[in-house]
């Protein structure tokens, strides 16, 4: 993403987003799991692992069954989310940390593992965020990661763009940006892409499910005098260009999985 929010708006909009995310977060879930199946296990996922931008904290319990670290590392920004993290997913190995990956609250080669799933795309200076996991990972430890490339929600920018010229959806980093600025702080282990589709009945079930997500453009707020009726109604008219002949509403999500490793 390019400059867009604050970092106060993201952790307001999760924090709000914390009692109903799990229950809206599907893609999400796959994405996790398709990130555990990477996890490599020479690099002693036993010893500390960093969940960054942990969210519910639902890869809590996953991570420590699976690996068993003496200490599992959950940060994230939104101390709503951290909260709800801590009461509904604590391990025997959990500690909590309300934190900034673009500024860890973590010493130098302190960690063995860090496993992000669908969180760096909301971080903005790149260079801080790969320079911070460098500094915090041990020597041969790896950074694991998904995140979402510009092709995300590509749908939901095209029928917004027919109504306004609002930034309606989140601006999401390239593959080739995201090799380049890893690749000055990190080792390269593997970079692929997946597209996961979505289908919907009606347009609504889509943008319900982003605010559960606490994930729908925070911006879209501070215009909120402006969306009236008929500009949601046009939108949704444009929206309807995508309908499938099988009478469903795609959303594509364009998702990056990344494995980096500390020299
Ligand atoms: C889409 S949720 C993903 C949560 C969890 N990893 C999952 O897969 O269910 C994104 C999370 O990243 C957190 N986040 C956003 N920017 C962050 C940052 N700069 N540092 C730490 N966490 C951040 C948000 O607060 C939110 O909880």
């Amino acid at each position: 993403m390019s400059a867009q929010f604050t970092k106060p708006d993201i952790a307001e909009s999760f924090s709000r987003a914390a009692g109903s995310y799990d229950s809206v977060a599907e893609l999400q879930r796959r994405v996790g799991f398709n990130l555990l199946d990477r996890i490599d296990t020479e690099v002693n996922p036993s010893g500390v692992i960093l969940d960054l931008g942990c969210g519910t904290g639902f890869f809590g319990p996953e991570l420590h069954q699976r690996y068993g670290p003496h200490m599992l590392l959950s940060l994230d920004l939104a101390e709503g989310m951290l909260n709800y993290a801590r009461e509904h997913r604590a391990t025997a190995a959990s500690q909590w940390l309300c934190g900034d990956a673009e500024s860890l609250p973590l010493t130098d080669s302190s960690v063995d593992l860090i496993f992000s799933s669908l969180a760096i795309q909301w971080c903005e200076n790149l260079p801080a965020l790969f320079g911070e996991v460098a500094r915090v990972l041990k020597p041969g430890g790896q950074f694991l990661f998904a995140t979402l490339g510009p092709e995300t929600l590509h749908e939901l920018r095209s029928a917004w763009s027919a109504v306004d010229n609002y930034q309606h959806v989140n601006r999401f980093i390239s593959l080739s940006t995201l090799k380049k600025e890893a690749g000055s702080h990190l080792m390269p282990g593997s970079l692929e892409q997946e597209y996961e589709v979505l289908r919907y009945q009606q347009v609504r079930e889509l943008t319900h499910e982003l605010k559960g997500l606490g994930a729908h453009n925070i911006s879209a707020g501070r215009q909120s005098g402006l969306t009236g009726k008929a500009r949601m109604m046009a939108f949704k008219e444009a929206y309807e260009a995508f309908r499938t002949e099988d009478g469903i509403l795609p959303a594509t999500y364009q998702v990056f999985y990344g494995k980096l490793i500390k020299e």
